[in-house]
Formats: structure tokens, sequence, C-alpha cells
């Protein structure tokens, strides 16, 4: 049997500015994790199974763009051999699903792992590839990924991210002083695609307005690298508040979303944003030890569904 595990993660600067060149910055949630396992068996075909969703198929009867179909395929080109016989593949997180924290890439970047472990190179492949391999199934369900989640999720370090033509800028960088984080879920499910879609419309409609805020969430996001790199939490803090509002202007939030971050601030985080994509899912704050109880308790007051807790660094 060959089992691996990958993590969630949050973008803690610059989603959706990201897709459109403007640097970003992601770490992992690695308390929170997709698993996947092969077992061989021998048999023709391959097993797909999916127990928290209660669904078992054959590979044979998959759809093309089914995710796990897609890793296989993905993995199968990379190492030029047929996977479509003589396993099982068995896929579960603890992540909940289209809530901005990388459920999607995490169950790929698991899947990828474990298929390698079975089929490939002694030790698996190397984050790079896996996360190259992650961004195949990406693309499936986001259109247009920047590739910053397959990316912290493939790396499990916080990373400083550009996509750039011929080649993605990614720094894995370690704060000065590490960030307690809450993450507030509105327990409302938003599709990546259908939100990175939306703005593309919007930038579209209105190329100006939104280079404009796509420039300013790239600056925020580089103030917050500068921020992180010598510990200065405060401003990290102002930092996630203002992304916050160009992310509102961008219209990625929603009223559960600026409930929570606004229960957050008030309850004394530093600072407090959406993360991911937006209309739904989870939003941070970044807190103290002496305020990390009150943010939480604030923001279950004010309609989280589930808060976690989350270091970085
Ligand atoms: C999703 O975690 C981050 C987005 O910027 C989409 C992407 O970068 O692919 C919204």
């Amino acid at each position: 049997m060959f089992a691996t595990t990958a993590p969630g993660k949050v973008i803690l600067f610059g989603e959706h500015a990201v897709v459109y060149g403007r640097p970003a910055l992601a770490a992992p949630v690695t308390h929170l994790r997709a698993r996947a396992t092969v077992v061989p068996t021998g048999r023709p075909d391959v097993g797909l199974i999916a127990p928290d969703l209660g669904r078992t198929m054959r590979l044979s009867a998959a759809p093309t763009d089914n995710p796990l179909a897609v890793a296989i395929r993905a993995v199968a080109a990379h190492l030029g051999r047929a996977l479509s016989d003589g396993y099982d593949l068995t896929v579960g997180s603890d992540i909940p699903i289209a809530s901005g924290l990388g459920s999607g890439a995490a169950i790929a970047v698991a899947v990828i792992r474990a298929l390698a472990l079975y089929a490939g190179p002694a030790g698996g492949l190397s984050r790079e590839i896996v996360s190259r391999l992650a961004y195949e199934v990406e693309r499936l369900h986001h259109g247009t990924p920047s590739g910053i989640d397959n990316t912290v999720i493939a790396y499990e370090q916080p990373v400083y991210f550009v996509r750039r033509e011929g080649g993605n800028l990614i720094e894995p960088f370690a704060p000065a002083r590490p960030l307690r984080l809450l993450i507030g879920d509105t327990g409302v499910r938003s599709a990546t695609r259908d939100v990175v879609g939306d703005v593309r419309r919007r930038w579209q409609a209105e190329p100006a307005r939104f280079e404009a805020i796509f420039d300013a969430c790239g600056r925020v996001a580089d103030a917050g690298r500068a921020a992180l790199a010598v510990g200065d939490l405060a401003t990290v803090g102002r930092l996630m508040d203002e992304n916050h509002i160009w992310l509102a202007r961008m219209t990625v939030s929603s009223a559960p979303l600026d409930t929570l971050v606004a229960a957050a601030q008030r309850a004394g985080a530093l600072g407090a944003k959406l993360s991911g994509a937006g209309r739904g899912g989870n939003m941070i704050a970044l807190v103290t030890a002496e305020t990390e109880q009150a943010v939480a308790m604030a923001l279950s007051a004010a309609g989280a569904v589930r808060v976690y807790r989350s270091d970085v660094g």
C-alpha cells in the first residue's frame, strides 16, 4: 500500500491579482490534510474510491474530466507508462471543499505522490514536478489558475509567488516571527472557477479599474513580504485589512465574509481578510496569544461555522 497526504492552504496576500501576474503570498495549513492511498489489486481496471463522498467508480467508466482520472493521466504521461490497471485509488480529506482552502489541489498533490510511489522512481517525484502535474488538475477546477495553490501545497512551505510566462517565480520564505492565524469559515461554498471567471469578465469590462486594483494588491503583497521578513506583525495585520478592502472592490467579498472580518478586527485581531477566491469560503485573522480567544469567540458569535487555528513559521 502507498499512502500520502498533502496540506490545505491559505492565501496571505494577493489572491485574484496573482492570476494577472501580480505577486502573492500563501502558506500551507498543515493540520488540515487530504489523503490518497494506492493499493495494488492485480485486477484489470482501477477502482476510484472516495468514502467521504460515498462514491466508487471504475477508471474506465469515469468521465474524462474526472479530477482523479486527470491526475492519473498526468502522472502516466509524465512517467511514460500506462496506469490504467491493477490498483485501487482511495482519497479522503479533512479540508472543506469549495471553501478557499485548496482542497482540490491538496487531493491532486496527494494522489500524484501516491501514484508516483506506486509506479515511479524510488522516493517519488520532486516537488516541482508534483506541482506541475497538479496544475494540470487545477486547470480543470479553475479554468485559469495562477498555480499558487498547487505550488504552496506541493512545497508545503510559505511561498512568495509570481505567475510568469516561461516559468513562475517561486520563493519559499520563513517569517521572522511566527504568525498565529485563525481561519473562520462562513460555511458558504463557492466555486473558485466561477469567481475567477467572473473577475475576468469584470476586468474585461473595466480593464483600467481592475488593473489599478490588481496593482494595489501587488503592492500590498510586496509590503507584506517585507513586513514578514522583519517580523513587523502590526504592519502585516494592517496590510491584511487593506488587502480585504481591495478584494471587496473587486466584488469577491460577501456579507458573511465582511461580517467575520469586521468581527475579528473589533475583537482585537492585528488584521483580517478573506482568503482564497472569496464570495464564500474562509477568512483569516492574524492574532496574538492575548487576542486569540476573544477573536475566536467573536468569529463564532458572528456566524463562523468553524474556526481553525493555523500557525505559519
Ligand atoms: C485561489 O486560492 C487563488 C485565486 O487567486 C485563484 C488562483 O490564483 O488560481 C483566487
